[in-house]
């Protein structure tokens, strides 16, 4: 049961080198019908509303991209009464439009994972709308809170990880004509859609993968340093972007399936 202390309207899911948020905090342990979530989550407040923080990977980066619990980790937010998740991750820069240090807040997402469950639907005729994969409310937040210092769209191709892609596989990706690469963007961007939450990624590129690459390709050493070194501009980004947030009450992403079926009950709602 959620009272007003375990109770929250925002959620930033942090990634790779994210791994807390807020300054003054509840723990708040939750189970769900997918077992639990990577980590507690901590609930506090930042510019007076209230907010959730789980770091993805857990708190000391227990789970790797393909065995982070997505369903339990969107479920246990949707269960506190979260309606808008920010989504920062790592990504590799895939195109000359972008280079390492850059924020992108892209529109689209392509799926090449193949191992991860992808849907909270069981049985039954209920297919998700998803043209548009992000909420373009919650992502022009982001863009408002830093007009000149955040890349506005691009492609990101999600790859079942946790390898990183060969310099082969890099280029298609790149000939496709797709912005960034990261491990995480997929399920968790239509598993908030399912739960009727506006969900926005915020891709802090900290490589430009392999087929980029001339030396050794991309290791995890470069994606770690890299992200520590822009953690407080981060979090900074954050913070703007959380003062800007629309009422969620209009969105599409907020009514998703009324009148439907749904084989599961939208927890929180
Ligand atoms: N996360 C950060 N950099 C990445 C890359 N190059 N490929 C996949 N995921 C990443």
């Amino acid at each position: 049961m959620t009272t007003s202390a375990t109770r929250a309207d925002i959620a930033v899911i942090g990634g790779t080198g994210f791994y807390s948020f807020l300054a003054d905090y509840d723990e708040i342990e939750v189970e769900t019908p997918y077992g639990a979530p990577s980590a507690p989550i901590a609930v506090g407040e930042v510019a007076g509303r209230r907010v959730a923080f789980l770091p993805r990977h857990g708190k000391h980066h227990d789970f790797p991209p393909h065995a982070i619990p997505y369903r339990a980790n969107l479920w246990a937010l949707r269960s506190l009464g979260v309606r808008q998740v920010l989504a920062p991750c790592a990504v590799g820069g895939l195109r000359p439009e972008v280079a390492p240090g850059d924020v992108v807040v892209p529109d689209q997402l392509v799926d090449r994972t193949h191992r991860r469950i992808n849907s909270f639907v069981e049985t039954g005729a209920v297919h998700l709308p998803f043209a548009d994969p992000y909420c373009a409310g919650v992502g022009g937040a982001v863009l408002a809170a830093d007009p000149a210092g955040v890349k506005d769209g691009g492609t990101m191709v999600v790859i079942e990880g946790p390898r990183f892609s060969t310099r082969a596989e890099s280029r298609d990706y790149a000939a496709s004509g797709w912005t960034l690469i990261n491990m995480t963007g997929h399920p968790e961007a239509p598993l908030a859609r399912e739960l009727r939450m506006c969900y926005a990624a915020i891709a802090l590129v900290t490589d430009m993968d392999a087929g980029a690459e001339s030396g050794h390709g991309v290791g995890q050493e470069e994606v770690f340093a890299l992200f520590r070194a822009n953690l407080e501009r981060l979090t900074g980004l954050l913070t703007g972007a959380i003062e800007r947030l629309p009422d969620p009450s209009g969105c599409t992403c907020s009514t998703w399936a009324e009148g439907l079926e749904l084989t599961y009950e939208v927890p929180g709602a």
